[in-house]
């Protein structure tokens, strides 16, 4: 018991979240956490025992030390956040154990909004599913910036490394897309302890640490110490005649005896005379110390002011921009709300809904009507004026609550951002309300079936994607060459050519090839309405990307087709020299060499040019849009 307790006196802590989806073993992750940490009693260790056999469960299962209430035993989920305390000799932590299942918006937001990182936990078999990616946007909104995506289960594909590197591969693509550098990808076995806590032994080609290895060295930001003094009054104290203290959890900086404060959104300057800590006092004060502060004025400061730096203030506004996470079934409508921003409550209203964020492509959209687990960008208004600072800058001062006054029930959590809107991971803000909400669509007099009959075909897109030097450009032109021989009207966009023009301004970052593919699937998407047959031959090395471009085209009129040669094929091919320059580090980000390529996993057709003819690529296509009615009428 006492080794169980002692590391618990230790300073240095870490809090962490558990996001994962039903059935991927994050209540096995966290029971096998406790118990190799030995943060688990005795006596409950009986008591599992005792359950798990109960149950007829082969191993003692550790999910059930974790699924502490009953309710959640019988019904097989976890149903709220909860917090879990187990320490190393190196650190404390605190686990806050969110569930997957449909309130997950709400969920994640209590227990990532004082986390410093996200463990993501996938199973390995299953790959990276829409909520694995939707838990890293919010833990990256929430401000988290350290991810750990658990690969999970590995002991069910044999621990594969193949397996582990897809998995890793398409994770890294989607969080280099939201700004975020440190993701460790760990591959594991929670239920049999593999690289939990001590290193694998299935796994030699695994060259990291295990999990609780990373979490003890991961920095724990001192970053509330460092920024600018915050402290929201709660209540005012006045325990003895003449002492009349104001009291609340310091939320940033630090406050020292004799130090200068603003009173907000009054602002009221005033001088600290003392502070107490409990009974205690001090001559200063950290976060996330909970003080009690004496001024020198008699001024009339209560609950939901904020006391500040005079020399960096907080944004005193009646309108802010903020991340709406919106998370009740009741939809967003124009009623008053209660905004809870700190200690403060103030009636507001949503002035403008700017664009909901698809959390799974990262894309903006139409803002439509927010309801349940609904995130976006919208405009808020303050009845009153009100002391704010960004979420970025602050994570509590940042971030409000809104509350149903009638039902009385917490409906959103936003997050306030820069004046410009812009918000992590996505790129600037639109102007609000935005531009295409004012477009009405023109319908043309001319049907696609008319356009069938003058074509004499049915209008396609061939996406080529493969590594540069795997034979797209050949391939295209030859099959369009092919296909005008025998009477069709088709166009090849090859990336070489398109990149001159209509896409001069992109390079080759994550962000700019997928605004690459963007653009080409939207000029696909016209050329295919206009009644004609697309090539298109891009390197299109993301699969969300690709599956964008099926979505924007529509998915009867889009075939992806797999250029398919090993890497040292192509490099040995090099029509371009652009490998020799990646080798020798004179160009970045080169596909294959210092850029990903993610295989497509079920394409309609694969070519493989390292044992195929070109002539028997082109039929082999060809002969694939025959089938499919593709060249008739
Ligand atoms: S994509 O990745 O955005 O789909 P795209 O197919 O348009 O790429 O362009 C690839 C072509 O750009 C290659 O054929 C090559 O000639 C050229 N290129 C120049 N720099 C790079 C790079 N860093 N990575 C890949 N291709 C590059």
């Amino acid at each position: 018991m006492a080794r169980a307790l002692d590391p618990f006196l230790r300073t240095d802590l870490l809090r962490f979240t558990t996001a994962g989806s039903v059935d991927d073993g994050k209540s096995t992750l966290i029971g096998r956490l406790l118990l190799d940490c030995r943060a688990v009693y005795e006596d409950h260790l009986a008591a599992l025992a005792a359950d798990s056999r109960r149950l007829n469960r082969e191993v003692t299962d550790l999910a059930l030390l974790t699924d502490g209430l009953k309710a959640e035993r019988e019904q097989g989920i976890t149903i709220d956040v909860a917090y879990r305390h187990f320490a190393t000799p190196r650190r404390r932590f605190i686990i806050a154990d969110t569930p997957g299942h449909e309130q997950y918006t709400r969920n994640m937001a209590t227990g990532a909004s004082t986390a410093s990182l996200a463990v993501i936990l996938v199973d390995a078999r299953q790959g990276l599913l829409t909520q694995s990616r939707r838990h890293a946007f919010i833990s990256v909104l929430l401000g988290i910036r350290h991810l750990v995506l658990a690969v999970n289960k590995m002991d069910l594909v044999d621990w594969s490394r193949e397996v582990f590197e897809r998995v890793r591969s398409e994770f890294a693509t989607f969080a280099g897309r939201l700004g975020l550098h440190d993701i460790v990808c760990i591959p594991m076995s929670a239920l049999l302890g593999d690289n939990v806590v001590t290193l694998s032994p299935h796994m030699s080609w695994y060259e990291g640490v295990p999990l609780v290895s990373h979490l003890e060295s991961v920095p724990v930001a001192a970053a509330e110490a460092n920024a600018p003094f915050r402290m929201p009054v709660q209540l005012v104290l006045r325990p003895t005649e003449g002492y009349r203290g104001l009291a609340g959890q310091l939320a940033g900086g630090r406050l020292r005896a004799g130090q200068q404060v603003l009173v907000q959104p009054a602002g009221h300057r005033a001088t600290v005379r003392s502070i107490h800590v409990g009974e205690r006092r001090v001559t200063e004060a950290t976060p996330p110390s909970s003080i009690s502060v004496e001024l020198e004025e008699d001024l009339d400061v209560g609950r939901g002011a904020l006391l500040t730096d005079p020399d960096s203030l907080a944004r005193v506004t009646d309108r802010a921009r903020a991340v709406l996470l919106w998370m009740s079934s009741t939809p967003l409508s124009k009623k008053t709300w209660l905004a809870k921003l700190g200690t403060r409550s103030v009636r507001c209203t949503v002035e403008s809904l700017d664009c909901r964020i698809d959390p799974d492509t990262l894309a903006t959209e139409e803002p439509g009507i927010p309801g349940l687990n609904w995130i976006g960008r919208v405009s808020v208004y303050f009845h009153e004026p009100v002391a704010c600072d960004p979420y970025a800058h602050n994570r509590t001062t940042g971030s409000f609550v809104l509350i149903d006054p009638l039902a009385n029930d917490t409906v959103a959590a936003g997050m306030i951002l820069e004046d410009d809107g812009h918000i992590e991971g996505l790129g600037p803000a639109r102007t609000s309300p935005s531009p295409t909400r004012l477009l009405t669509p023109e319908d043309s007099l001319v049907s696609p079936a008319e356009r069938c009959a003058l074509l004499g075909q049915r209008p396609v897109t061939l996406w080529l994607t493969g590594l540069s030097g795997s034979g797209k450009s050949t391939i295209a032109k030859a099959l369009e060459r092919r296909l005008t021989d025998s009477g069709h009207a088709c166009y090849v966009l090859d990336g070489d050519n398109v990149r001159r023009g209509l896409n001069r301004d992109l390079g080759f970052s994550p962000a700019e090839r997928t605004e690459n593919i963007r653009r080409v699937a939207e000029v696909a998407a016209l050329m295919n309405e206009a009644g004609l047959i697309v090539i298109t031959a891009f390197i299109s090395p993301y699969a969300e990307d690709r599956a964008q471009a099926a979505r924007a085209i529509g998915a009867s009129r889009f075939a992806e087709v797999f250029v398919d040669a090993p890497l040292p094929l192509c490099e040995a091919r090099d029509p371009k020299g652009l490998y020799r320059k990646a080798r020798e580090g004179r160009l970045q980000e080169f596909t294959g060499v210092s850029a990903p390529y993610e295989s497509p996993t079920a394409p309609a057709l694969r070519l493989d040019t390292s044992a195929c003819s070109l002539a028997d690529c082109v039929e082999s296509i060809v002969s694939w849009l025959e089938a499919r009615g593709y060249l008739g009428p």
